[in-house]
């Protein structure tokens, strides 16, 4: 399944900033998606990292000098923004922001940037003082009101010593927003709930029943629902992921937590796709201390949870209600079932066990069941492709059909 980045042309801007080496990263990142990259550097940028590592890796001539002579004859700057679907700049120094800001163009980089009509990302990263300096913090608003997208920088121990915002954020994550720009806004205007992680029942206070849900497809499915213009809520359980761009999270622990939450703000979404790995069971009595190794054999009662996705079918009116089903056997008669008795649009369904998709796997295999009777069966991609394959679904399938309630969701 091809990712939204492939056979895009995306010019990655370098500037003279102790994070350029991530740029080396980021450019092999876009390759690996497809796109098509060319890179202009700075003349400051060539003091961190070489044009040649650019070159070998883009495959293309690096954009260094307004006047340098360029074996095809062509106005680099014209002919590359005129060919441009997105242009990044990462890391962008505070001269740079400043430069921007000001409509100069005194090098190769900033008067290309005023031709350039593609979406604009810039990723500021410098020293927490620099970073919050009110003249950069004056140019970033001015950048931003130009229609430049920014990707904040991150918090954390910088290469100077400080600790604080200024860190150029993971190539990944940079990659997710320039990928953003290519979907569809089709969510606009829609609210959308999404549930992820599992749960956590606690035994003792320091023991709980739990499952090795990771969380990446229910993040994924927020994530690709903020990139589509929908206000997205995400609950979650305990995970090791960070907040996707753009989405509000509310943290809960147990099963009983997450059904109080989700009830509590369901009526409100259009939307509502409950991927969470919810507890089936939890002890019936929580002990209030360390249980003891004593006993050859202990036994922890356990009592039936809330099954919240039944309670949000018997509920709904005019909402999409989508589910997951993980199974280890038997996956087509458990899911079809589970559609029908839940009052379900749609439910996505995986085999856990199989090395490349499921739980904690960067990649999912899954099955989509309809209330028609249909199946679609999809191949082995990445989760945040599945995931906007599955709002593709909705849309095409679902809102836009002859079954519900039309102009409703
Ligand atoms: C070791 C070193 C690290 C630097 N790191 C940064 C940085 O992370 N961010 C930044 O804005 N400037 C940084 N600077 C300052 C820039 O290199 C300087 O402002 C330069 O004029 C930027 O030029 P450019 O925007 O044309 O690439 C650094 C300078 C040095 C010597």
């Amino acid at each position: 399944m091809k990712s939204v980045l492939a056979g895009k042309h995306i010019v990655l801007g370098v500037c003279g900033g102790i994070a350029a080496y991530k740029s080396i990263e980021l450019l092999r990142l876009f390759q690996k998606a497809g796109a098509d990259v060319k890179v202009i550097m700075t003349a400051n940028a060539e003091n961190f990292v070489g044009p040649m590592t650019f070159e070998a890796i883009s495959g293309h001539p690096v954009f260094l000098g307004m006047y340098g002579s360029h074996a095809d004859g062509e106005m680099r700057h014209i002919a590359w923004a005129e060919s441009a679907d997105a242009v990044v700049i990462a890391p962008a120094t505070a001269n740079i922001i400043g430069k921007l800001a000001c409509g100069i163009a005194d090098d190769a980089l900033t008067t290309f940037m005023l031709a350039v009509t593609a979406p604009k990302i810039l990723c500021p990263s410098m020293n927490t003082h620099m970073y919050e300096n009110r003249a950069v913090q004056r140019n970033i608003d001015t950048l931003e009101g130009d229609g430049f997208i920014l990707v904040e920088p991150g918090q954390g121990e910088l290469a100077c010593g400080a600790v604080g915002a200024g860190r150029l954020p993971e190539p990944a994550f940079i990659l997710n927003r320039v990928a953003d720009c290519f979907y569809p806004k089709d969510l606009k205007g829609k609210k959308v709930m999404v549930t992820a992680g599992p749960t956590r029942e606690p035994i003792d206070p320091v023991r709980f029943v739990s499952n090795p849900s990771s969380g990446k497809m229910g993040y994924a499915i927020a994530r690709a629902a903020a990139a589509r213009g929908a206000k997205v809520l995400l609950i979650s359980g305990p995970t090791a992921l960070n907040c996707p761009f753009g989405v509000s999270r509310i943290d809960v622990t147990t099963a009983g937590e997450m059904a109080d939450v989700v009830f509590e703000h369901a009526e409100n979404a259009d939307i509502i796709i409950k991927v969470a790995a919810v507890s089936d069971y939890t002890p019936s009595e929580k002990f209030a201390h360390k249980i003891k190794k004593g006993q050859d054999m202990i036994n922890v009662p356990m009592e039936k949870t809330v099954d919240i996705l039944a309670e949000l079918g018997r509920r709904k009116t005019r909402q999409v209600l989508v589910g997951f089903a993980a199974e280890t056997r038997e996956l087509e008669t458990y899911a079809t079932a589970k559609l029908k008795q839940k009052n379900l649009d749609m439910i996505a369904g995986n085999l856990v066990g199989d090395a490349s998709s499921g739980f904690n796997s960067d990649n999912n295999k899954i099955k989509l069941f309809y209330r028609d009777g249909s199946i679609e069966d999809l191949p082995v991609m990445d989760k945040d492709t599945a995931a906007h394959l599955i709002f593709d679904r909705i849309r095409d399938r679902i809102i836009h059909s002859n079954t519900h309630p039309k102009g409703e969701v």
